[in-house]
């Protein structure tokens, strides 16, 4: 007997891309080598280092804006440069130590700053040091050094913990009598607008010599940034005429971020890569545009508390059973059914309008007011802000919240 061997009908992977020349260059880590519509922010940017590059004092800088809109990219570009040409600099050698403080306390952070200046067999651990034996060692080390500037870029400031000790002692190191033979500087980036506003008045004023604000890029701004990195991106002639212009548009009215503009072009090339398709449309850049505001939205429902998640599911259910526009009342009763279903503890009616409030501040629900007529008074009714499909999805997420069936009806739980 002879075996028939059938051709295995899994998928195969084949080296035939014809949409990307090089998706890479669309990647957030893909560090470009110009930064169209950046030239003002690098200029302030370049005038702000100046003292150092004669030799001076630093100034300190704080850098701000919102997020994916450069900062991160620009600083690099800078140090990059420094670097470059500061081997013709006479008597002036810079050190630059950039840490990422995002998940750091001030405390961490310090140490982080310590081990940049150690051989890794010899790093401190974040345990075991008091706080003035870090900023000891790190003056040590400071004052040890060969170079004649050191320059800390802490890259994300407003998610140090704690409290903000560091950012006032390195822009002080020199004027309190830390640190002598070095001259030390920072530079603070932030994307929180309110951080400025929170830091104590001491930090403001060291830390803030010079500001830097990054704006959020305009339509114009974007297409530029997407042209020069869509070109070595995408292979040529496979971008519709109108898509790097409708990208950019949709962004600039959303958010104004590069790395949004770039992720969603991205996107438009993967749905046109998947769908065998030798172009990328507008039709693919709205898909994508989709997509990612749909990802946003189920992560906002992922990170809500259960109490929220159940609420709004039970919202969800209401409306999907045909009942569109549903009282606090209404709400109440289903949910507390949902409650016993999932071992959570009911709450209050009164504790649930609450949460209807701020599901409402936020996006997920609407809510119209109804006159109660003339006995006075007034009614909510609400609905969902957002698609059901997106709340299921992300329930499935949710351990906790996972067995609430998808197609829970009204008659099952009344
Ligand atoms: N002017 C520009 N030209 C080219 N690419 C840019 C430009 N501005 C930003 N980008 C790109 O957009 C993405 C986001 O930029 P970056 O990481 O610098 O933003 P950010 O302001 O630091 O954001 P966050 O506050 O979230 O850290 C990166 O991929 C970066 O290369
Ligand atoms: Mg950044």
């Amino acid at each position: 007997m002879v075996l028939e061997l059938h051709s295995p009908a899994v998928p195969t992977f084949t080296q035939d891309d014809r949409i990307f020349r090089d998706e890479n260059v669309l990647q957030d880590d893909y560090t470009p080598k110009d930064l169209p519509a950046r030239e003002d922010e690098l200029e302030a940017y370049t005038n702000s280092l100046q003292p150092v590059v004669n030799g001076a004092s630093p100034r300190n800088i704080f850098v701000y804006g919102e997020t994916g809109t450069g900062k991160t990219v620009a600083t690099n570009r800078i140090i990059d440069d420094l670097n470059r040409d500061q081997k013709n600099f006479e008597d002036v050698e810079i050190k630059f130590v950039k840490i990422n403080c995002k998940d750091l306390t001030s405390y961490q952070a310090g140490v982080h700053l310590v081990n940049e200046f150690r051989e890794p067999s010899n790093h401190i651990n974040s345990t075991g040091h008091s706080r003035a034996d870090v900023n000891n060692k790190l003056w040590t080390h400071l004052e040890e050094i060969d170079a004649t500037h050191v320059l800390f870029v802490l890259d994300e400031i407003d998610s140090l913990s704690e409290d903000d000790d560091l950012l006032y002692q390195i822009p002080r190191a020199n004027a309190n009598a830390k640190v002598e033979g070095t001259k030390v500087g920072l530079i603070g980036i932030s994307n929180n607008f309110t951080f400025r506003q929170n830091l104590s008045a001491r930090v403001q004023s060291s830390l803030c010599e010079d500001e830097i604000h990054f704006a959020p890029y305009d339509a114009n701004q974007l297409t530029a940034i997407l042209k020069q990195r869509s070109e070595k991106a995408f292979s040529d002639g496979v971008l519709e005429e109108g898509v790097v212009p409708l990208t950019a548009g949709l962004v600039a009215q959303d958010t104004g971020s590069a790395r949004n503009a770039l992720d969603i072009l991205y996107r438009a090339g993967t749905i046109a890569r998947n769908e065998n398709n030798d172009v990328v449309t507008e039709n693919h850049v709205r898909q994508a545009m989709d997509a990612v505001e749909n990802g946003l939205i189920k992560d906002e429902i992922r990170a809500l508390p259960t109490q929220a998640q159940l609420v709004i599911y039970t919202v969800a259910v209401l409306n999907q059973s045909g009942q569109n526009q549903v009282t606090k009342k209404e709400i109440h009763r289903l949910y507390k059914k949902f409650c016993k279903r999932t071992g959570v503890n009911a709450k209050s009616q009164r504790t649930i309008h609450n949460k209807l409030s701020k599901l409402q501040l936020k996006g997920f629900l609407n809510v119209t007011e109804e006159n109660k007529g003339r006995g006075g008074g007034k009614r909510y009714k609400y609905e969902l802000g957002v698609d059901a499909d997106l709340i299921n999805d992300a329930l499935q997420d949710t351990p906790r919240l996972r067995d609430l069936s998808t197609n829970s009806t009204i008659s099952q739980f009344s």
